[in-house]
């Protein structure tokens, strides 16, 4: 998708189609439908009379042949209540407009920036839109490529030049597109998505961006004793993967160290603590908290912030067989703490304790880690809002207020060492179940025991890394969650 500044006045845009929004007080000429000619908003009002213009929320009311108006398609997005709407809600109501044009063929748009939206709203509606260009639709042998905005251009009355409005629309583009990007990997099937394919996918984005990239394989996963993700990935034909790459930039302080470690898990059946089939084939995501991670690296590789990071993503699949390792199994993970795996079913918090100790060894001085790690946070808060834990308040607080931001929804939830009864094992340090209730909170609170003293913030995406229904402003399937979030963060974190 191409994004430009353009200077016309509304009613001298040639494109196909131009698209505003507006608020329910007022649909005819609220919002950016203000800047319509007066002929086009008297034609609103009586749209809205005979009840086919409310302004409720995405509402998507269509126009043909203006009159005063060179455009051959006005679309009035519905943007509903003006006292609920927040700066992230310009994005989607963008989105909104991207996928209801484009499913009627529409290749060239306009859309109006509002007087006060600034560089903020003009990067919020340039990831909006790019997000809504998305399907994940790559294994249909029909394609739909002619379902995609090629041209989205932003008007607004101000003098062209505006550097910092360009700026604005890299960053979000860089943004959105990189989020894509771990869409795409979180929903390649786990056929297509090995350790290995994964790996290759991250070293072909660390060479094109510049990032420093190293790769550990079977040996040297052995070697460094990582024995938590080595017993995950021991029943499994495909050898495991950890991937570790690196952001340096060289006007950046030398703390902190930002480590973000991601699940990496490309097939979950449970191992011999086996899954029910009903949904298993979902467990080909058990990747994206490492996709999520791989997402952010890239963003940033483009975006340039001034802070040090490094993606730690140890990947494995969790399979069945004569080799796998079994409940009752005693490990030795890297750190030294020894875990009695009483269910095989919770390997994720194996291949993340692992994951962490390494980040720690490379010299991360804080650490957030992602991963759909359980069940249970889904029974908690759904499919609309990850769970947030950890031990710096400071840092939380950074995730939560990057979430609120960008309208990916955070929560947090408790760690407390009252919990730590519930997953003490009467033969090793730890054991990795902590039974079902609190279930998101013991297995967070697993993962941290391995950050020890680092600053540490763990975000439970299980519920939120893939959309079961289509949006107005989003396909349905894998959300990228939370790669915005944290891009945000890293670029608020590095001025
Ligand atoms: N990958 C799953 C969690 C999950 C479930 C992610 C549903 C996405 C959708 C994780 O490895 C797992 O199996 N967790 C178990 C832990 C239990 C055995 C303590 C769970 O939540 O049931
Ligand atoms: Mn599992
Ligand atoms: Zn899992």
């Amino acid at each position: 998708m191409k994004i430009e500044l353009q200077h016309e006045p509304v009613e001298k845009l040639s494109l196909p189609a131009l698209a505003v929004y507006s608020f329910e007080e007022d649909p005819s000429s609220s919002g950016t439908a203000r800047r319509l000619p007066s002929k086009v908003q008297k034609l609103l009002e009586d749209l809205k009379a005979c009840g086919e213009l409310t302004g409720k929320a995405y509402e998507c009311t269509l126009v043909h042949q203006p009159v005063g108006m060179a455009v051959q398609k006005l679309l009035v997005v519905g943007a509903g209540k003006k006292e609920k709407f927040k700066p992230f809600h310009l994005g989607r109501l963008a989105g909104a407009a991207v996928r209801f044009l484009r499913a009627r063929a529409v290749h060239e748009m306009a859309w109006i920036v509002g007087e006060k939206d600034g560089t903020k709203g003009i990067q919020t509606v340039t990831e909006g839109a790019v997000l809504a260009d998305y399907d994940a639709d790559r294994y249909r042998t029909e394609q739909r490529a002619d379902r995609r905005v090629d041209l989205f251009a932003l008007v607004c009355d101000k003098t062209p030049g505006s550097e910092a409005w360009a700026a604005a629309i890299a960053q979000g583009q860089a943004i959105a597109e990189a989020t894509n990007f771990t869409r795409d990997l979180v929903n390649e099937p786990a056929n297509q998505m090995t350790p290995t394919l994964l790996a290759r996918h991250a070293r072909e984005m660390a060479e094109r961006t510049g990032l420093g990239y190293q790769e550990l394989g079977t040996e040297e996963i052995r070697a460094l004793k990582m024995g938590a993700l080595w017993a995950v990935a021991q029943g499994s034909d495909e050898p495991p993967r950890l991937m570790v790459l690196r952001y340096t930039p060289e006007e950046a302080p030398e703390a902190p160290v930002i480590g973000l470690v991601g699940k990496g898990i490309t097939f979950d059946s449970g191992g011999i603590s086996i899954k029910p089939s009903q949904d298993m084939h979902e467990m080909k995501t058990d990747m994206a908290g490492g996709a999520t991670m791989l997402g952010v690296m890239q963003a940033i590789a483009q975006l340039k912030p001034r802070v040090r990071v490094i993606a730690v993503v140890p990947s494995t699949e969790n399979m069945v067989s004569g080799k796998a390792y079994r409940p009752g199994d005693v490990i030795t993970s890297m750190s030294g703490k020894t875990i009695e795996v009483l269910n095989t079913d919770a390997e994720g918090r194996l291949a993340l304790a692992d994951g962490l100790a390494y980040a720690k060894q490379l010299g991360c001085t804080v650490l957030i880690d992602a991963a759909t790690l359980t069940g249970a946070v889904m029974v908690a808060l759904g499919n609309i809002t990850t769970g947030v834990f950890g031990s710096d308040q400071e840092w939380v607080n950074r995730v939560i207020s990057s979430g609120i931001e960008t309208g990916e929804r955070m929560w947090q939830l408790p760690v407390d060492d009252d919990y730590r009864e519930l997953y003490k094992s009467s033969i090793a340090d730890l054991a990795n179940t902590g039974g079902r209730y609190g279930g998101a909170i013991t297995a967070a609170m697993f993962v941290g025991d391995f950050a020890g003293d680092t600053p540490w913030v763990h975000m439970d995406i299980a519920g939120t890394r893939w959309s079961n229904e289509e949006k107005p402003y989003l396909a349905k399937g894998p959300t990228g969650v939370p790669v915005r979030t944290l891009v945000h963060l890293l670029m608020d974190f590095a001025k």
